[in-house]
């Protein structure tokens, strides 16, 4: 192979992980960075973050996924989180309608905090859980198209379009 100009050129893109305490942001993250589940998982105290790479056209492509506490006094100072973020995922619980109507104040603070985030998700994760449903896949999808988000409904747990969430992210800030 003939060795191009571009190589050894990467790309870091920050990728921030928003929504209510318990919808299952850290399960999302550590099951897309290092496939496993947490059953028993703690609330978020501070920040975390994983850092992931995908290849888009041959080139190597890198995430920083950072994931916070949902929960107010666990988090950290608001603006150093979205700072320089690029993509955000912002997630509710579809078992739980009080998360999915949480969602229009998350925009609000990403909207307050970051100018630079150019793709945006609306996830509704444990779609596992259909049984106990309490979020329609429509009103998903419509709050979603409202604000021009992707959508996409995730199980953490089973491991359903967690990676292509991510990925359709990540994809579209390349
Ligand atoms: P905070 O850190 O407090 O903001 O919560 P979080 O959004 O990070 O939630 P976390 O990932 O800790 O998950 C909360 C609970 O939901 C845990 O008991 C998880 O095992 C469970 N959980 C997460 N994802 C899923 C899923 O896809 N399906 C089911 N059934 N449970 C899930
Ligand atoms: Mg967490």
């Amino acid at each position: 192979m003939d060795s191009s100009d571009d190589e050894g050129e990467e790309y870091l893109f920050k990728v921030v992980i928003i929504g209510d305490s318990a919808v299952g942001k850290s399960n999302l993250l550590s099951r897309y960075a290092r496939n496993e589940f947490n059953m028993h998982s703690k609330a978020t105290i501070g920040v975390e973050f994983q850092t992931q790479s995908m290849e888009i056209d041959g080139k190597e492509v890198k995430a920083q996924i950072w994931d916070t506490a949902g929960q107010e006094r666990f988090r950290a100072v608001t603006s150093a989180y979205y700072r320089g973020a690029v993509g955000a995922l912002i997630v509710y619980d579809i078992s739980r309608g009080t998360t999915f109507d949480s969602v229009s104040r998350w925009l609000e603070e990403l909207n307050t905090h970051s100018e630079t985030t150019v793709a945006r998700m609306l996830v509704g994760n444990k779609c596992d859980l259909d049984n106990i449903r309490g979020v329609s896949v429509e009103d998903g999808k419509k709050l979603a198209e409202k604000n021009g988000l992707f959508f996409m409904e995730t199980s953490a747990l089973d491991s359903t379009n967690v990676k292509m969430a991510f990925e359709m992210v990540i994809k579209e800030i390349y």
